[in-house]
């Protein structure tokens, strides 16, 4: 199972075999900024510094362009380490507790959930 470290926190997650970094981050009590969950939306991008990813269900293609990926950046709600990995949150974005985060959320009753494999796998790599 791959790492996950997260750039400018003291975290490091253990990645479950084909688990997206979203549902990775949201099961270890994490949370960030985040949409659709279903590669639709884009909110959800992060920076892949360091590793390698796959994404094993389809993504929107108007989401995630050509540029972006050459720079690293991905849908975290979809990508699927293969090796282990470090990422860095979008500007202006932040690391929170689940619990912090559903209490600001205020009513908000939306609970996390998880992924399962498609047909679509693209393998995408991000040199030191
Ligand atoms: S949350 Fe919408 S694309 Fe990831």
């Amino acid at each position: 199972m791959p790492d996950l470290i997260i750039n400018g926190y003291d975290v490091t997650l253990l990645v479950r075999d084909g688990e997206t970094m979203l549902s990775a981050i949201v099961r270890s009590g994490h949370t960030y900024r985040y949409g659709c969950r279903r590669g639709g939306c884009g909110v959800c991008k992060i920076h892949l510094v360091l590793g390698e990813i796959e994404y094993e269900r389809p993504i929107d293609p108007g989401v995630l362009t050509d540029d972006e990926r050459v720079l690293g950046i991905c849908l975290s709600c979809r990508a699927v380490p293969v090796t282990n990995v470090v990422i860095e949150l979008q500007e202006g974005d932040r690391l929170r507790t689940a619990l912090s985060s559903y209490a600001a959320a205020a009513g908000n009753s939306r609970v996390p959930g998880h992924t399962s494999p498609d047909s679509e796998k693209v393998v995408e790599r991000k040199a030191t």
